[in-house]
């Protein structure tokens, strides 16, 4: 059976437009499902413009396309189980499976997962009623996190005594909130995993542990950790089932202890750095696997990513690109073509060839002066 499209990607953001290109540079085609309509993705290739939950549009998808992936775990598992039954696709034509996405789109069910597998990760409870037998269980300090559908700290939140907690009520009260032990971290790693079975043969490969430094409980630079987290991430990812990429959030406590925080089914963006670090990226990866082809061998040269978030009070984000990146020749820019908010990501960059860290940070700053309209409106002093 022949298909129009080899690989078809639920989700129209950033990591299907990278994933996309790294495809078509394959000689591959792919088709996006994209809710919003014009996004990254949709700017690179063929798009399908219909809501996650639109059962004829998913089955679209899945007829034209020989396989699928995701870009993102947003997408509701019931609504791409019934479009699955109707077709009768087998499961490997969906990558990561079903089983697993439903596990990991439930922020309570994946914390579940890993305490059936053994693997360590912070205590959490869902919040019920008033709340009491979940601050029983957990204490203070808490983390706050609602179960489905956040991401960049969307939704997360930490009451550090009971009136806060009773603060937040506003937004626990209708459910879907869990409660969360507070982990004292170290600092926080990431490990993008890949894990797959080829006939008889599991394959599992990781790419280097990276530190990644959070801005307002936003990812906002990844550099090498000089730690290996490599074990527990594969346990991590063997506890939700999953086969495919996978990117592994984790926290080191001061003792060196590593406790799992949560698991992306898709590229992540702690592995933006594999677009530039001489070896193959996380999207050819992800495309690879989701193919069923084996993915390339990892090596790579030590790499920073710093993301280049929406800044207010800014002009055109072009002049202040080419000002600010293009005079260190070893710093390499990513834009997604989103639209410029304040606190988006909005693209990335990535830089290789020793002071990478320092060097990321002042291309970066660079950028941003030079984006920035001066003076701020807010500085002006009313006469
Ligand atoms: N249990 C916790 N203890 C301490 N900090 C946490 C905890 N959970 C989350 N955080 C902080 O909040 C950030 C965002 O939380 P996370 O669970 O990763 O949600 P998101 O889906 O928004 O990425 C984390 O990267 C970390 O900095
Ligand atoms: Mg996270």
């Amino acid at each position: 059976m022949t298909f129009e499209f080899d690989l078809g990607i639920l989700g129209g953001g950033q990591l299907g437009r990278m994933s996309i290109m790294a495809a078509q540079r394959m000689g591959l085609a792919c088709l996006s499902l994209d809710p919003a309509g014009g996004g990254p993705a949709a700017q690179v290739g063929p798009a399908m413009q219909a809501a996650f939950t639109d059962v004829d549009a998913l089955k679209h998808l899945f007829s034209v396309c020989a396989r699928v992936t995701f870009e993102n775990e947003f997408v509701p598992a019931t609504a791409v189980r019934e479009a699955l039954e109707q077709l009768g696709r087998p499961p490997e034509f969906l990558m990561p499976g079903l089983d697993c996405l439903a596990t990991v789109q439930d922020k309570l069910h994946q914390r579940e997962a890993y305490v059936r597998a053994g693997v360590p990760s912070p205590k959490a409870v869902a919040i019920a009623d008033d709340g009491a037998a979940a601050i029983a269980t957990i204490g203070f300090p808490m983390v706050l996190k609602a179960r489905f559908g956040g991401y960049d700290g969307r939704g997360t939140r930490t009451a550090r005594n009971a009136q806060e907690f009773e603060d937040y009520k506003t937004i626990w009260a209708d459910g879907g909130w869990l409660a969360e032990e507070f982990v004292e971290f170290k600092r926080e790693l990431a490990v993008m995993v890949m894990r797959r079975r080829y006939g008889d043969e599991w394959l599992q490969a990781c790419f280097p542990t990276m530190e990644t430094v959070q801005a307002n409980h936003q990812c906002d630079l990844v550099f090498p950790a000089e730690a290996d987290a490599t074990e527990i991430a594969l346990r991590a990812v063997e506890a939700v089932g999953g086969e495919g990429l996978f990117g592994v959030e984790l926290f080191e406590k001061a003792d060196g202890s590593l406790v799992v925080n949560e698991i992306a089914p898709r590229p992540h963006n702690s592995g933006h750095y594999t677009l530039d670090w001489g070896g193959p990226s996380q999207f050819e990866q992800h495309v690879r696997l989701a193919l069923n082809l084996p993915p390339a061998p990892l090596d790579g040269v030590p790499t920073c990513m710093a993301n280049l978030i929406g800044q207010p009070h800014v002009g055109d984000f072009r002049s202040g690109l080419v000002a600010a990146i293009f005079s260190d020749f070893g710093v390499r820019v990513h834009w997604y073509g989103k639209q410029p908010r304040p606190g988006r990501k909005l693209g990335h960059i990535n830089a290789v060839g020793g002071d990478i860290v320092d060097r990321a940070v002042r291309a970066r700053e660079a950028f941003y002066n030079a984006w920035r309209l001066d003076p701020e409106p807010d500085d002006l002093v009313e006469p």
